[in-house]
């Protein structure tokens, strides 16, 4: 295995920091400067803790240049910006027709790529409805699916609440789907170390990033639900592409939102178990 490990010697203080810093202990020191031990190669996981952690960017790896990373912590939102995004994000039940640009949504992913994976594993895949016309066509291939369960009476009786979404939907309102422009849904094959994780804190990122770009979100589990419903007559999942032995979560619908929230909501009383053994 090839890390393509460089150092510029010229930049590399010898402060062993991305030695000290490599969970499976990769590197070690040869004349002052980090090399990969041949023998431990196989077990890296491409963290980049590495070229991170080195304070004068001397380190490359992988083919990744350091001068391409954002300069920490000096980009970093402070506490309180990230307080008032955690505090005021909001379930966004009401949205614009607008789709959000194509390059802005591909932005948001790229950017969520970066969130943290067992093992860096890697393996979410990203399933995007962000054409209108496609949303349209599953909105209503959904529903048209379940107002037939519906009249053929194999709603199951715990699931039988979702007659209400029909006769909603037949009435003009759409609870489910709430009219939003776009659904992603974020999913991951069962092989990799942690996919139900992986898969939910990616959704997680993109929900709070969308939060500080304007954009408003719904986590969504009737959609799940809905497709669960219908799978004896068609197989939602295949429809958008998701491969049968991904391991499926939640929908998060987005788009710009029509309502505004001036205020946070108030619920700080987290339950805490304080430890204390000695
Ligand atoms: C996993 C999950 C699934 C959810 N599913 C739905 C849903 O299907 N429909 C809906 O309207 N809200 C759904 N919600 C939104 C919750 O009702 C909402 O988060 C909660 O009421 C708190 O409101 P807030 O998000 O504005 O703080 C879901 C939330 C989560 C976390």
């Amino acid at each position: 295995m090839d890390l393509q490990l460089t150092i510029d010697q010229d930049l590399c203080v010898q402060c062993s920091a991305c030695v000290e810093d490599c969970p499976f202990h990769i590197l070690e020191l040869e004349d002052g400067f980090p090399i990969a031990n041949p023998k431990r190669v196989h077990h890296c996981i491409q963290c980049q803790h590495c070229l991170a952690v080195c304070p004068t960017g001397a380190l490359s790896i992988c083919g990744i240049r350091p001068e391409k990373s954002l300069p920490l912590p000096e980009t970093l939102p402070n506490g309180h910006q990230v307080e008032a995004l955690i505090r005021g994000r909001r379930s966004v039940r009401f949205y614009k027709p607008d789709s959000v640009p194509a390059e802005t949504i591909n932005e948001m992913l790229s950017i969520v790529a970066n969130a943290p994976t067992g093992k860096n594993n890697r393996g979410c895949l990203f399933t995007l409805v962000d054409e209108k016309t496609s949303m349209d066509v599953l909105r209503e291939e959904t529903m048209e699916g379940l107002r037939k369960v519906v009249q053929e009476k194999r709603l199951s009786k715990e699931l039988g609440y979702y007659r209400h979404m029909v006769s909603a939907w037949q009435q003009g309102k759409d609870i489910i789907f709430r009219n939003a422009p776009h659904l992603l849904m974020v999913t991951a094959p069962p092989t990799i170390a942690t996919p139900e994780a992986d898969a939910i804190i990616a959704m997680s990122y993109f929900d709070l990033l969308a939060g500080a770009m304007g954009i408003g979100t719904l986590w969504n589990g009737m959609i799940p639900t809905a497709f669960s419903i219908l799978q004896d007559d068609v197989d939602m999942y295949a429809r958008l592409g998701i491969p049968e032995d991904h391991v499926k979560g939640y929908g998060l619908l987005f788009g710009y939102p029509t309502v505004q929230y001036h205020r946070t909501v108030q619920r700080d009383q987290a339950q805490i178990n304080r430890v204390q053994l000695a």
